[in-house]
């Protein structure tokens, strides 16, 4: 344990702030779950904590989104963000503060911020066009019409009159910064990309749109929205106060400024140690101490992500396992900053073995056999045997090993260390057992070897338990009960971390009554979490009206949502996006692209959400049931054959033109090369058609033919779905023949 007097007394973290266009996954529980850990086990050092969270709520896409959903972005912040704070209440995630990027304490923060690095002469007025990739919020630096290098959703050609920042002045600051503080951002890999990033050179930021109105105004010039990512980092101190002239407010800022550490997934990292460094440096306000990032989650091969469509709720762990079987899966499985698999099968795995056969059981046998042979009253350990002796040492060694690496953010290894003691402990009860009088041994002796033998356990499970703490609250607050010990929040809040050490079990101590901590899983839990599952995204369905995004597999990792309604089948649906580059699908001329926007109905089986790819269908669709996907993973699958009958070709828009009364079509002339044709695409809403003559795209070729207001279409675009459902048309970096097949 390190000397008390060495631990600073105040520690402010946060999370990243969610964006409000996806309802939380299990994703965003893994960051906040890690924060929460890290927060208590502070707390319970003593250290005057704040633990900050919130959601993201402005910006293009949450527009875009609320658009789609028929209401306004403040209606649909507010149901996300809703549904986000009912949810970390629900796992018990004891944060000091959610802000809102909506809300006027925030909104005044990043004005007065804007003002100052105004008034300072880091932001000037200027000119931009580039690249913009609306789902990344970012401005990217790739040629018109190409995919974002980070999500790989296609770009957006914008021009604006913008306010930039003056990155380019900090370019030199950043990496003296970065050279004297070596401890401000990991893990390594991120630091290394960081720095060769700054190295690469800074050009000036573009720091505020005109082109859209959701979000915070630029003082002084209201036709100006501030940039969201200067509006997003901003959180981590208007949520304190900066900005505000009420003492209240100050008197926190000056408290928990600057931040001990923002964790953060490992894609912002650039917005966090080159951006918001550079931002707080021209402000002249202090650098948060340190940047983490953890790793990804991921699901069915891929980041698990809305727009991807491989998620997995944590509500559905919780509700069949408890938050704290999630929390200790998270930190356990995934070694902090590294990628890790999330599956059911692994979950139920570390489940069984760790919580209900290890620690869940170790406590049982110990505080039953205390009810039973000392009528619930803890015995005298009595005198030392070498046995005791290596227990003893073993915990206190557990102790210093735990607490280290937990700082270092290693929880894994904290853990598993940890276990060892558990396993230890278990093996000395086995050796030992006190349940069973050999013929040769006294009554007297018997009794004495079971006083030692369970207060001994019972102390190291005492040890482990205040340790463990963090990760599983709601176990060790019922095992502290069941020591006798009372409630481990109000020990917490007497810094019992920094006096644990052997001995403070007291002979005497009456236990609490024992309760299961950790029933075993049996084989129907990973069903029941699949049906959870598939339930959820059916009423999601419903609820929407049909028009929920549904099922869309995903091949490539720079792939986009998929918009599955192909007028061919399900497998047509698949076997295009498994072979567009752009991870393409059709839109179908007959529906509005609202309702062409598709996400993952997750497959009904257990082994077909963690083996293959999930099945694409189409809410609402006429075309493709919104029905749950067939049960077997076989019959997800397509084989080549089923593929090969999608005829997938480059095609020419000659022509492009509104069909008169109908807001949503245009009717395009294509070139196959081979020949031309007249094809209905549901996206006026999204594209000027003059812009379109000349783009070379994908259409299913082989769709037989249908009529619509009296025309007759050919044929089906392909086009990616942007998180609000836009669409983006597949298109090809190279110059590709017209007629060219794509297989
Ligand atoms: N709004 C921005 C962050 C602004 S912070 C000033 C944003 N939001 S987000 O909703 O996309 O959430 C991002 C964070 O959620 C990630 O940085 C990460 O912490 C967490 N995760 C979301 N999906 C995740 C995984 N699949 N795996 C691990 N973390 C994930 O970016």
């Amino acid at each position: 344990m390190a000397d008390p007097s060495l631990i600073p007394n105040r520690y402010y973290l946060t999370t990243p702030i969610y964006y409000v266009n996806a309802r939380p996954h299990l994703g965003h529980a893994y960051s906040t779950i890690v924060c929460d850990a890290i927060a208590r086990h502070k707390r319970a050092q003593g250290i005057d904590t704040w633990f900050l969270t919130g959601t993201d709520e402005h910006g293009q896409k949450i527009e875009r989104s609320a658009k789609l959903a028929g209401c306004t972005p403040q209606e649909f912040a507010t149901k996300i963000a809703g549904e986000f704070r009912g949810l970390w209440d629900r796992l018990g995630l004891a944060y000091d503060d959610f802000i809102r990027t909506t809300e006027e304490r925030h909104k005044r923060g990043v004005q007065h911020l804007f003002a100052t690095l105004r008034d300072k002469g880091f932001i000037y007025k200027g000119y931009y066009t580039g690249q913009y990739c609306v789902s990344d919020e970012a401005w990217v630096e790739v040629p018109a019409g190409a995919p974002c290098p980070d999500c790989g959703r296609i770009t957006e050609t914008v021009s604006e009159e913008n306010y930039f920042f003056k990155l380019s002045a900090f370019e030199r600051k950043l990496l003296e910064f970065y050279e004297a503080n070596p401890e401000f951002m990991g893990p390594e890999s991120t630091r290394r990309e960081v720095i060769s990033f700054v190295r690469s050179g800074l050009k000036d930021l573009s720091v505020s749109r005109t082109s859209f109105s959701w979000g915070i105004p630029v003082p002084g010039d209201e036709k100006h929205v501030v940039y969201v990512w200067l509006d997003a980092l901003a959180n981590y101190i208007t949520a304190l106060g900066y900005g505000s002239d009420d003492p209240a407010d100050k008197a926190r800022f000056e408290k928990f400024w600057p931040a001990d550490l923002h964790l953060i997934g490992k894609e912002i990292s650039r917005f966090h140690c080159v951006y918001w460094p550079a931002f707080l440096m021209a402000a002249g306000i202090p650098v948060p101490r340190s940047v983490r990032a953890n790793g990804w989650l991921l699901f069915d091969q891929g980041k698990m992500s809305k727009s991807r469509g491989n998620i997995v709720r944590a509500e559905t762990v919780h509700t069949v396992l408890g938050s704290d079987a999630l929390r200790y899966f998270l930190l356990r499985e995934i070694p902090f900053g590294q990628d890790g698999n999330f599956s059911f099968d692994a979950l139920v795995q570390r489940y069984n073995g760790d919580l209900a056969n290890g620690y869940g059981n170790l406590v049982s046998r110990v505080v039953n056999m205390v009810h039973k042979y000392f009528d619930r009253v803890a015995p005298d350990a009595g005198e030392a045997t070498p046995a005791e002796a290596a227990l003893r040492t073993s915990s206190e060694a557990a102790i210093v090993a735990f607490c280290a690496t937990f700082d270092e953010l290693n929880f894994s290894e904290a853990l598993k260390s940890l276990w060892a003691l558990v396993a230890e402990t278990d093996g000395y009860l086995t050796a030992n057992a006190p349940w069973k009088k050999p013929t040769d041994r006294s009554d007297a002796d018997h009794a004495k070897l079971q006083a030692r033998v369970l207060a001994t356990a019972a102390e190291a499970i005492r040890i482990i338990t205040a340790l463990v703490y963090p990760i599983l609250p709601d176990a060790a607050a019922k095992v502290w009960r069941q020591l006798g010990q009372g409630e481990i929040a109000d020990a917490s809040k007497q810094a019992f971390l920094t006096k644990l050490a052997w001995g403070g079990l007291m002979a005497g101590t009456k236990f609490g009554e024992p309760a299961p901590l950790f029933p075993r899983a049996e084989k129907d839990a990973i069903d029941r979490m699949q049906n959870l599952e598939d339930e959820n995204s059916r009423s999601a369905v419903e609820a929407a009206g049909g028009q929920e995004e549904i099922a869309a597999p995903v091949s490539a990792p720079a792939a986009s949502s998929v918009a599955a309604t192909s007028a061919t089948t399900t497998a047509g649906a698949r076997a295009n996006a498994a072979v567009a580059p752009t991870t393409a699908a059709p839109i179908d001329p007959e529906r509005p692209v609202e309702t062409a926007h598709v996400h993952q109905v997750p497959a009904p089986l257990a082994s077909s959400r963690l083996n293959s790819t999930p099945v694409a269908a189409s809410a609402g669709a006429p075309l493709i049931p919104a029905e749950p996907a067939p049960a077997t993973s076989e019959s997800q699958q397509i084989t080549i054959d089923d593929f090969v009958k999608v005829d997938l070709r480059v095609a020419q828009i000659l022509v492009a033109e509104r069909v008169p009364k109908a807001d949503k079509l245009l009717r395009l002339e294509v070139d196959l090369g081979y020949e031309k044709r007249q094809i209905l695409a549901g996206i006026a809403q999204y594209y000027e058609p003059e812009k379109l003559v000349g783009r070379k795209i994908v259409i299913v070729a082989n769709l037989a033919p249908r009529k619509m207001r009296g025309l007759e279409s050919n044929g089906m675009l392909l086009a990616a779905s942007l998180e609000g459902g836009a669409p983006v048309l597949a298109g090809f970096l190279e110059d590709v023949p017209l007629g060219a097949r794509l297989k």
